[in-house]
C-alpha cells in the first residue's frame, strides 16, 4: 500500500512520520503546573483512562464527557494527520487545568513537562497483548507502514521497530521515572480486574474526592461496552482514510489474554525467552494469564 509512509527516525526512535514533524513545533509547547499527562506505549488503554480523567474532571457529568472526540477533550501531544488538527492545535483552546495524552519515550518528551512536575498517569499493559491490539491497529490505521504478516509484525514489535520504539524499554523508563517524579504507574489487567479500585487510586493521586455514586457511574460509563458505543470516545469521527474501522474496529476486544487466539506455541516461546533477558533485573511484573 504505497499511500501508508514509512515510519521516520528521530534521535534513533521510529515514529509516525506525521508525527515525527510534529516534534519540532512542540519547541513552543509550555507545561503548566496543573496539567496531567497521561503516558502509556500504544495499545495500553490510554483512551480508556483518558475517558476516566475526562469523566472525573467534569464530575461525573454525561453531557460535558459528549462535548466534544476524545482528542480534544485530551488533546494527543505529538498528533498530526492530514485534515485533523494536531495536538498543539487542541491544546490552544484547551482550558486549565488540562488533561494531555502522549506516548513518547523520554528522550523524546518536552523537558518543559518535567520541569514543571506535571504529574502522570502512566497506563502499562502486558507486552503480548500490546502486539497483537498493535497489529490490528496497524492495519487499520493507515498513517502506520503496511504491518504485513503476524509473524513479521510481531518479529518488529520484539526488535522495537515499530511505531514508538521498542515497549521493553517505555514500560521500564516510565517505571523508573515514578521514583523520582509524581508518576501514578497503573496496569491494564487491574483496570480489568478491578475498575473501582484503580479509579480511587487516582482519585487519590489526584488529591481529589468524588461520591461514590459518581465513581460507580464512572465505572460503568467507562466499560469496554459502552465506550464502544460512543461516538466522543472510540475514535469514528476521525476520518476514514487515516482509521478504516471496517478493518478493524479502534475498540475491538478490549480483554486481556487475547493473545492465546494468536500467538503459536512457537512463537510465545521465542518471545517468552527474549522477554527474559530484556526485562529481567527491571522489578516490574505484568499478569498476561487473566
Ligand atoms: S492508542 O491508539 O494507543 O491510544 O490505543 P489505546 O487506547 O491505548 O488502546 C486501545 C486498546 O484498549 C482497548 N480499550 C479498552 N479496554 C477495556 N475497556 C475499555 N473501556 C477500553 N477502551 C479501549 C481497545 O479495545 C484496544 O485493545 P484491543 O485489545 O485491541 O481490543
Amino acid at each position: 500500500d504505497t499511500s501508508r509512509p514509512p515510519l521516520a527516525y528521530v534521535k534513533g526512535i521510529p515514529l509516525i512520520k506525521y508525527f515525527a514533524e510534529a516534534l519540532g513545533s512542540l519547541q513552543d509547547f509550555q507545561a503548566r503546573p496543573d496539567d496531567l499527562l497521561i503516558s502509556t506505549y500504544p495499545k495500553s488503554g490510554t483512551t480508556w483512562v483518558s475517558e476516566i480523567l475526562d469523566m472525573i474532571y467534569q464530575g461525573g457529568d454525561l453531557q460535558k464527557c459528549r462535548r466534544a472526540s476524545i482528542l480534544i477533550r485530551v488533546p494527543f501531544l505529538e498528533f498530526k494527520a492530514p485534515g485533523v488538527p494536531t495536538g498543539l492545535e487542541a491544546l490552544k483552546d484547551t482550558p486549565a487545568p488540562r488533561l494531555i495524552k502522549t506516548h513518547l519515550p523520554l528522550a523524546l518528551l518536552p523537558q518543559t513537562l518535567l520541569d514543571q512536575k506535571v504529574k502522570v498517569v502512566y497506563v502499562a499493559r502486558n507486552a503480548k497483548d500490546v502486539a497483537v491490539s498493535f497489529y490490528h491497529f496497524y492495519r487499520m490505521a493507515k498513517v502506520h507502514p503496511d504491518p504485513g504478516t503476524w509473524d513479521c509484525f510481531l518479529e518488529k514489535f520484539m526488535a522495537g521497530e515499530v511505531s514508538y520504539g521498542s515497549w521493553y524499554q517505555h514500560v521500564r523508563e516510565w517505571w523508573e521515572l515514578s521514583h523520582t517524579h509524581p508518576v501514578l504507574y497503573l496496569f491494564y489487567e487491574d483496570m480489568k480486574e478491578n475498575p473501582k479500585r484503580e479509579i480511587q487510586k487516582i482519585l487519590k493521586f489526584l488529591g481529589r474526592s468524588l461520591p461514590e455514586e459518581t465513581v460507580d457511574l464512572i465505572v460503568q460509563q467507562t466499560s469496554f461496552k459502552e465506550m464502544k458505543k460512543n461516538s466522543m470516545a472510540n475514535y469514528s469521527t476521525i476520518p476514514a482514510d487515516i482509521m478504516d474501522h471496517s478493518i478493524s474496529a479502534f475498540m475491538r476486544k478490549g480483554i486481556t489474554g487475547d493473545w492465546k487466539s494468536t500467538f503459536t506455541v512457537a512463537q510465545n516461546e521465542r518471545f517468552d525467552a527474549d522477554y527474559a533477558a530484556k526485562m529481567e533485573g527491571c522489578g516490574l511484573s505484568f499478569r498476561t494469564e487473566l
